[in-house]
C-alpha cells in the first residue's frame, strides 16, 4: 500500500515555534508528528510514503535520513512554491508506483488519530468509491471542512470553513485522511495551486464521482493551535491518543534522560520533559511540553504550555496556555496568560509582566 503525507503548510497558528521547524516536525511526546503518522501507516501495511513538502522542506529529509525505524520507503516531493493541498497531492503522485485503480492513502500532516486505516481502505474498496473520506464529529465545525452525507454514506457536499450560520448543516467534518483511486489523483491539474478542499472535492461531487464518507468516532485531534498541540502531546503521553512509538512508555508524564528534576517538583497531566531539562524545587508542570535543555526554575508554574529548546522560566513565574519559543528567557515572577507568545531568544526581565489575580 502507498501513501502521501501533506506536510508543506506554514503552521502560522503555531508561530513562533514554526519559524525554524515546520509544524509536522515539531516533537509531540518526543517524536515529530510525522513520525507518529508514519509509524501508524507502517502498522496498517503502508510500505511506500511520499512526503509532500514545501515550507522548510529540507528539515524532513535531514531527519528521516537518520530516523527511519519503520522500514518505510520514504520519498520527498518538494514544491518550490506551495501548491495547496490538491496541488501537493498531484505533485507527490510522481513518486507513486501503483496502478490507476489502486488505492492511495492521503494524510494531513498535523492530525493525531486512532483511525482504523485498513478499515477505511476496505470501505473504499467495498463501495467501489473514487474517494473515501475519514470524517469525525465536532461540537464547533467552523474551523474545518463540513461534509454532510446521506444514509448510505455518500457525500452530499463539501464546504470548507463555513462563514455563515446557514452553511453549518452538519457536525461531520473532514478529519484529514482520504483514500483516493490513483487515477483520480492523476486528473488534478499539475503545476498550479489547487485546494483539494475548495476545488477538487466540490468538482468531484458536481461530476457525480463516487465519494463516500466514513465516520469514525475514535480519537481525533488537529494539532494546529498551541492549546491543541499541548493537549495532543499530553494525550500521547497518557496513551489516550495511540502511537506505536510510545508503546511501553505510557504514564502520567514522560521524562527523558539527562534531566535534573527536583524531587518536590510536580509533573502531571501528560507533561513531556525533554533531554537535559532542569526543573527546580516545587515547580509545577501540568499538561505541558518542555523541549530539550530548557530550565524551569524553583516555584515556577507551567500550565498547558509549550517551552522551547533552551528556553528558561524564572523562579515563581507562572505561564498558562502560553508558547515560549527556543532560547527565550522569562524572568522571575512574571505571569503570562492564555494566548501569550514569547519569540525566540527574547528576554523578559524579572517581574516585567504581571497581571493582578482578579483581572
Ligand atoms: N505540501 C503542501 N503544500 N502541504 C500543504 C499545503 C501546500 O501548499 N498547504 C497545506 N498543506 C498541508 C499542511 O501541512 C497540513 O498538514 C495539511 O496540508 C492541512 O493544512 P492545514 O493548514 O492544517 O489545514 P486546516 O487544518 O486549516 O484544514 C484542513 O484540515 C482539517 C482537519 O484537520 C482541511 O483539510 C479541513 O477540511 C479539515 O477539516
Ligand atoms: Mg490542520
Amino acid at each position: 500500500m502507498q501513501a502521501i503525507l501533506l506536510v508543506g503548510g506554514q503552521g502560522t497558528r503555531l508561530r513562533p515555534l514554526t519559524i525554524s521547524t515546520p509544524k509536522p516536525m515539531l516533537p509531540v511526546a518526543g517524536y515529530p508528528c510525522t513520525s507518529h503518522q508514519i509509524a501508524r501507516a507502517a502498522d496498517a501495511g503502508v510500505t511506500r510514503i511520499v512526503l509532500g513538502t514545501s515550507y522548510r522542506a529540507e528539515v524532513f529529509e535531514d531527519y528521516f535520513s537518520q530516523h527511519n525505524e519503520f522500514d518505510m520507503d520514504i520519498h520527498y516531493a518538494v514544491e518550490d512554491e506551495p501548491l495547496g493541498t490538491g496541488g501537493a497531492i498531484r505533485n507527490a503522485a510522481q513518486f507513486l508506483t501503483c496502478g490507476p485503480d489502486d488505492p492511495v492513502i492521503i494524510f494531513n500532516g498535523d492530525i493525531l488519530t486512532g483511525l482504523d486505516i485498513t478499515g477505511l481502505v476496505e470501505r473504499w474498496r467495498e463501495s467501489n468509491a473514487d474517494v473515501a473520506l475519514y470524517l469525525t464529529r465536532v461540537d464547533d465545525p467552523r474551523a474545518y471542512g463540513l461534509v454532510p452525507t446521506d444514509e448510505t454514506g455518500r457525500v452530499l457536499a463539501f464546504k470548507e470553513k463555513p462563514t455563515t450560520p446557514e452553511e453549518i448543516v452538519t457536525d461531520q467534518i473532514n478529519a484529514g485522511c482520504y483514500v483516493f483511486k490513483r487515477s483520480v489523483i492523476d486528473r488534478i491539474p499539475a503545476d498550479r495551486v489547487v485546494s483539494v478542499e475548495r476545488e477538487t472535492f466540490p468538482e468531484l461531487l458536481e461530476t457525480d464521482a463516487r465519494v463516500i464518507g466514513v465516520v469514525d468516532d475514535g480519537y481525533w485531534l488537529d494539532l494546529g493551535t498551541p492549546l491543541a498541540f499541548s493537549k495532543g502531546s499530553a494525550d500521547l503521553v497518557r496513551g489516550i491518543a495511540p502511537s506505536p512509538l510510545l508503546e511501553g512508555s505510557i504514564g502520567d508524564s514522560l521524562v527523558k534522560s539527562g534531566t535534573s528534576v527536583h524531587p518536590s517538583a510536580s509533573i502531571t497531566a501528560g507533561s513531556y520533559i525533554g533531554n537535559g531539562v532542569s526543573v527546580g524545587e516545587n515547580a509545577i508542570i501540568e499538561g505541558s511540553v518542555i523541549y530539550d535543555n530548557a530550565t524551569i526554575a524553583a516555584g515556577a508554574q507551567v500550565i498547558r504550555s509549550i517551552v522551547g529548546d533552551s528556553a528558561s522560566i524564572g523562579t515563581h513565574a507562572r505561564i498558562t496556555e502560553t508558547v515560549v519559543a527556543e532560547g527565550a528567557s522569562l524572568g522571575a515572577h512574571n505571569e503570562l496568560n492564555p494566548g501569550a507568545r514569547v519569540f525566540p531568544n527574547a528576554v523578559i526581565n524579572d517581574s516585567a509582566i504581571r497581571f493582578s489575580s482578579d483581572r
